[in-house]
């Protein structure tokens, strides 16, 4: 029914590091090119695990924004905005607290795993329960079909999946639905008709998602369609409700390939990380202080890269002949370790290399920033007030 929207968020957490360009930035790269995509900073978010100390959210932000510019998100091809400059998304997440049973959120995994883990944290809050419910209306309200996350964040968008199923359930009502529908049907001509009754009856009496895709399809192709009717048939096909929130599905993300600079998990607070941004004496003393496998004390000890994050390194960075260098020169103790490490150095600052230089226009000119996000802010809220008015309407409260 909308086109095939793509909606992902991220916290603002400040500079971001190539563990996050391997695990998440190269993706959204990517899918720009494919689909329409919107991609916000979850401030919002960020409050409720930090409500006490949100004085570096602000700046965490640009910093964040910036460095999704330098990785190569294109604000000519994906909408980049904050969460909290389109506050449509907290009326959504209002409106759906009202139906969302508590179970729903007790039971979302990271809701005990994150407590546990912030033990310091004061995290039994209203705010912080409902974090997978603001993520729903974060993704619903762009009426998006998929949503790239890593694997821990699946089962919230399974939940947003549950969220608008009821949702649609419980307002997609319509006096003479059926009825309306089968006008509308007619609407289409009689050999569009035909085509959508049988794909209807297909999918209906023999689950056929192929019938269901194309009778979509033939929807979006169809012109001279009002919305509501629009609306009503794609409602149709799956059974007798209006769709008025789309279910997304999960676009899983690969974890980073990319461990830290110490081979745990590339992180801030481990103090292991390689800035998107460092500069190329920052990058070149990271990697030569490296920690190596520590049976190579002289450098006539060989070693084994199994036991080296710096092979790790390799296995991200290095094509097949620089792999089997490492291995063969590691093993016989033929190669030191600073003479493996450069090839890493090389290619870590070649692929940092553009980010840098697009970096350097938006802390030339901050305003320009401030313009994008201004900007994508605009075009995300116009999607989002179309989606509110009809939320608002089936929920009886427009007033007109
Ligand atoms: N919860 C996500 C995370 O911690 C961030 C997020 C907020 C998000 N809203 C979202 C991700 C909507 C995808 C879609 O990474
Ligand atoms: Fe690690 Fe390379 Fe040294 Fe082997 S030679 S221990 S792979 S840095």
């Amino acid at each position: 029914m909308y086109p095939d929207r793509v909606v992902s968020g991220m916290r603002p957490t400040g500079a971001m590091h190539l563990g996050h360009y391997h695990g998440a930035l190269k993706n959204w790269v990517r899918l720009q090119s494919e689909h329409p995509c919107l991609f916000f900073v979850a401030d919002w978010h960020a409050l409720t695990t930090h409500y006490d100390d949100p004085s570096i959210i602000e700046s965490s932000t640009w910093d964040m924004v910036i460095d999704w510019l330098a990785a190569g998100i294109d604000p000519s091809q994906a909408t980049i905005f904050i969460q909290s400059k389109v506050p449509e998304h907290a009326e959504l997440h209002l409106l759906l607290s009202m139906s969302t049973p508590l179970g729903w959120l007790e039971r979302v995994p990271t809701y005990k795993d994150q407590q546990e883990k912030l033990a310091d944290r004061d995290l039994a809050t209203y705010g912080f329960l409902g974090y997978p419910l603001l993520q729903a209306a974060d993704v619903l309200i762009y009426r998006a079909s998929m949503v790239p996350v890593g694997e821990d964040q699946v089962p919230h968008v399974e939940m947003m999946r549950e969220i608008a199923r009821r949702f649609n359930h419980l307002y997609g009502r319509e006096k003479d639905f059926e009825e309306k529908a089968r006008e509308a049907v007619k609407k289409l001509g009689s050999k569009r008709a035909k085509l959508y009754n049988e794909l209807r009856t297909e999918y209906q009496e023999q689950g056929k998602d192929d019938a269901l895709e194309q009778a979509k399809a033939l929807l979006d192709d169809a012109q001279n369609l009002s919305m509501s009717d629009r609306e009503r048939l794609f409602g149709y096909l799956e059974g007798s409700r209006k769709l008025i929130l789309v279910e997304p599905q999960a676009l899983l993300t690969e974890a980073s390939r990319l461990p830290g600079l110490d081979g745990q998990k590339m992180s801030k607070s481990y103090g292991n990380t390689i800035a998107l941004r460092d500069d190329t004496e920052t990058v070149t003393k990271k990697v030569r202080t490296m920690p190596t496998d520590p049976a190579r004390v002289r450098r006539t000890d060989a070693g084994d890269p199994e036991k080296c994050p710096v092979w790790q390194f390799h296995m991200v960075y290095s094509d097949t002949p620089t792999k089997e260098w490492v291995v063969k020169g590691c093993k016989s103790a033929g190669i030191g370790c600073l003479e493996c490490k450069q090839p890493v150095v090389d290619a870590i600052l070649k692929e940092q290399e553009p980010m840098r230089e697009r970096a350097q226009q938006y802390l030339d000119d901050p305003s320009l920033v401030r313009a994008i996000v201004a900007d994508g802010c605009d075009q995300a809220r116009k999607h989002a007030q179309e989606t509110m008015r009809d939320v608002r309407e089936e929920m009886g409260l427009s007033y007109n």
